[in-house]
């Protein structure tokens, strides 16, 4: 299902023993299993997929089969009830029950991976993929383990694979020595680093629809683009992360990653064909051809903000400092806006405007793409006082699709103008399976598809470009107060409003 394929001829995932490292963990059961169960629904991966969880609980296989099942089928019926998605299938369930198993194991401890080449030798396939579903404190820990222990040998007939989720290091220098600790014991080949944000079929479209309509490449460039804004706002608070959260802050854990996968899926150059090297090779580019700020310049071209206590929709919402296991004088941020550059010919002189944040008015992940505007000298004599510039708006999630904003005269006697939109609504044109996002990446990572997965050059690029705020930031720790419910701080609209230029409402 990666870009290189359809799904009507994908072919089912080869036999797999899938080893679910942090089984206890929530991103087990609320994403992996389920996006196993729609792989398994849809006959991408067959009766030959193996799942064995691995953590230190003790339980049995069975025990451990039951929970996920409960959790699912909880999750499920909920979703029915709100009019979406389909109830468990037991049928089907039971069928991919039957190969779940769980190994309990001290992940420090070399006798579970003694264990793990045990059950890889029982279940009669030797291809297998160590998914790391755990903390980040981890990631080195386990692959070590694993390469040591001859895990990560593959020969002619077999593979062996390492998923990893984010966060991939929490600076430059964490992530350069996560890269290099990894590529001792196994090839970039055998490494899936996953970012959730490659597995939406709305960003996976931003490059079908850039390079398969011969319109776009004709403007997409500085001469007729003035800027770009990326926006991933979100209703939602800390809620249970509050640890996590402080010593990560929006920055690391939106930008690094997931905003400047949007921004490379926009500003890279045409990919010589949609296999992995090539798409990846062009991202890692221009994500390493964003402008490296000085600590000042990083300063100037970004704005902190953070939640404070507020009442939403009459309800009262709790503010960053009081939530759970946050400092009460925290200076965390829970929102960022920032101008980068890209210095290449196709973006000279085109800023990239950038923001995300948690407790924001609506749930709004967008790309506006602003060009230029039409001159305005042969409407001095109308009635119209200025000409609005076009907008393309590339809607991530919800109400998933593509708008342009054109300009049009309004009916009647005088020449008065109005925006309009063009719009594609991808709920119009297709039927959208239930979907966690994972399913792409888990199918691509079964049969060893590394288009939608970051290679080691792209994240340690994309660090590069976050260190110098991350250096400037430390050495002058402020956030400026939002309400929550509200857009982010005033400085945000500040920073475009030096440029002459506005935010896009959101929503
Ligand atoms: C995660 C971040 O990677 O992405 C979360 O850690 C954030 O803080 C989430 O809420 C956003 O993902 P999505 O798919 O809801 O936009």
């Amino acid at each position: 299902m990666g870009l290189s394929r359809s799904k009507q001829n994908a072919p089912v995932a080869p036999a797999t023993t899938l080893f679910l490292f942090g089984a206890h963990g929530d991103l087990v059961k609320r994403l992996l299993m389920p996006a196993l169960y729609n792989l398994f629904r849809d006959g991408l991966v067959g009766e030959d997929l193996h799942i064995v969880g691995v953590d230190h609980n003790t339980v049995s296989d069975a025990d451990f089969a039951k929970k996920l099942e409960d959790f699912i089928r909880q999750e499920a019926a909920s979703k029915v009830a709100q009019g979406g998605e389909e109830p468990l299938d037991p049928a089907l369930w039971g069928s991919l029950s039957k190969r779940i198993t769980y190994i309990t194991g001290d992940f420090l401890d070399d006798s579970t991976y003694a264990d793990i080449d045990a059950k890889i030798k029982s279940t009669g396939t030797r291809n297998a993929v160590f998914y790391l579903a755990t903390a980040p404190r981890f990631f080195s820990e386990v692959t070590q383990r694993l390469g040591s222990s001859g895990l990560m040998v593959e020969d002619d007939e077999s593979f062996r694979r390492v998923v990893i989720e984010k966060p991939f290091g929490h600076d430059l220098p964490s992530a350069v020595a996560l890269n290099n600790c990894l590529l001792k014991v196994m090839s970039e080949k055998q490494i899936y680093r996953i970012d959730h944000y490659l597995g939406k079929e709305t960003v996976q479209n931003i490059l079908v629809s850039r390079f398969s309509n011969g319109l776009f490449e004709s403007f997409w460039n500085n001469h007729y683009i003035d800027h770009v804004q990326i926006t991933a706002a979100e209703t939602v608070g800390v809620e249970t992360r509050g640890s996590f959260y402080e010593t990560t802050g929006a920055l690391r854990d939106m930008v690094p990653n997931h905003l400047f996968q949007l921004l490379a899926m926009v500003a890279m150059e045409p990919p010589a064909a949609f296999g992995a090297d090539a798409v990846r090779g062009e991202k890692a580019k221009v994500v390493g051809a964003i402008r490296p700020w000085s600590e000042m310049e990083a300063l100037a071209n970004s704005v902190r903000g953070q939640y404070s206590e507020s009442s939403v929709d009459g309800k009262a919402v709790t503010g960053y400092r009081q939530e759970d296991r946050v400092d009460a004088e925290s200076n965390t941020e829970t929102y960022v806006a920032l101008k980068v550059m890209i210095d290449n010919w196709r973006w000279m002189g085109v800023p990239f405007y950038l923001r995300t944040g948690k407790r924001m008015s609506v749930r709004d992940t967008e790309i506006a793409i602003c060009f230029k505007p039409a001159p305005y000298a042969q409407f001095r004599d109308t009635d119209v006082d200025s000409v609005a510039p076009n907008f393309l708006k590339i809607q991530i999630q919800p109400d998933e699709g593509m708008w342009f904003d054109l300009q049009a005269k309004k009916p009647g006697p005088t020449l008065d103008m109005q925006t309009i939109e063009l719009g594609f609504a991808y709920k119009d044109f297709f039927e959208m399976q239930p979907s966690t996002g994972y399913e792409t990446l888990i199918y691509d990572c079964l049969t060893g598809d590394q288009t939608l997965f970051q290679r080691a050059d792209n994240i340690e690029n994309g660090w590069r470009a976050v260190q110098p705020f991350i250096d400037a930031w430390a050495k002058d720790p402020q956030v400026e107060l939002y309400h929550a419910g509200e857009d982010g701080p005033a400085a945000a609209d500040e920073l475009l409003a030096r440029d002459g230029r506005t935010w896009q409402r959101l929503g």
